[in-house]
């Protein structure tokens, strides 16, 4: 009784290393987790806590969601519908399976996008997150990794491309508008060919949610009116490389 018990633990044991070894990029949060609820909700949701924007603090709503969503929860890979591994990354809920508050080395949505060998995420020809993206997402775990939002960060003032739109480009479209990565065939990876589709009417139209554009940040919630503004405020000054 003992032998067989002993056995069947063994062959179990087998069988999950071998499901590990065989998952280049599997994250262990989701074998343990075992199944994943796609309602999204359950007893991991967590409110949004909302409060007006401070400089020191990084807000998931505001910066994180965003570059997750672009750089990971994309078509084929993370997003509900391909799952890549198992895993999903479409809501605080789901994110924060990878995450260890207050812990960046033991935060797999971390650690997983600093690798420099082939198990880097997003995986190549992908570009790596950006030294800012990263510092951001290594910010808000050891802040606590709260679901937590701001509201009145934005100045419609402020219409400059690289402190606004350049900002706004890279937190919430880059990750699925570059040559990697080319949603709809659309590449917003430079000034020259963001200013195309600025020049085109496309990138005010699919942020605007108008008629007869494709609604973006596909995934995510719409961009404030507050950073619309300042992307019409910019391509109405002439969509200047200033
Ligand atoms: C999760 C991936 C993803 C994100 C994030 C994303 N896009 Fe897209 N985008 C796509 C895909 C895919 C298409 C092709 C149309 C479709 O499938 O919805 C597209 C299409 C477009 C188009 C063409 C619209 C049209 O009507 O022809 C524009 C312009 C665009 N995106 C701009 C943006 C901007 C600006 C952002 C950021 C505010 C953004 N996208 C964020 C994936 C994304």
């Amino acid at each position: 009784m003992k032998l067989i018990q002993k056995n069947r633990i063994r062959v179990a044991l087998l069988a999950a290393s071998f499901f590990m070894l065989s998952c280049k990029h599997e994250l262990p949060g989701s074998i343990i987790s075992g199944g994943d609820s796609s309602s999204g909700g359950g007893s991991t949701t967590v409110p949004t806590q909302t409060s007006n924007c401070s400089a020191d603090t990084v807000y998931f709503v505001n910066e994180i969601q965003p570059i997750v969503n672009s750089s990971c929860a994309m078509s084929g890979c993370h997003d509900a519908v391909t799952r890549a591994e198992g895993v999903e990354l479409t809501s605080y809920a789901k994110i924060i399976r990878y995450v260890s508050p207050f812990n960046t080395s033991g935060s797999k949505l971390y650690t997983v996008s600093i690798k420099t060998n082939n198990d880097r995420m997003p995986p190549a020809p992908m570009a790596a997150l950006t030294s800012l993206q990263l510092s951001k997402i290594s910010k808000w775990i050891n802040q606590g990794a709260y679901n937590n939002q701001c509201s009145g960060g934005c100045d419609t003032t402020n219409f400059t491309y690289s402190g606004a739109v350049l900002i706004l480009n890279d937190t919430y479209c880059k990750g699925c508008h570059n040559p990697a990565s080319l949603g709809g065939g659309i590449d917003l990876s430079s000034y020259a060919s963001l200013k195309v589709q600025a020049a085109n009417g496309k990138y005010l139209g699919s942020i605007k949610h108008s008629t007869g554009f494709f609604a973006m940040p596909k995934g995510g919630s719409k961009l404030s009116d507050c950073q619309i503004r300042q992307v019409e405020k910019w391509i109405q000054a002439g969509m200047q490389n200033n």
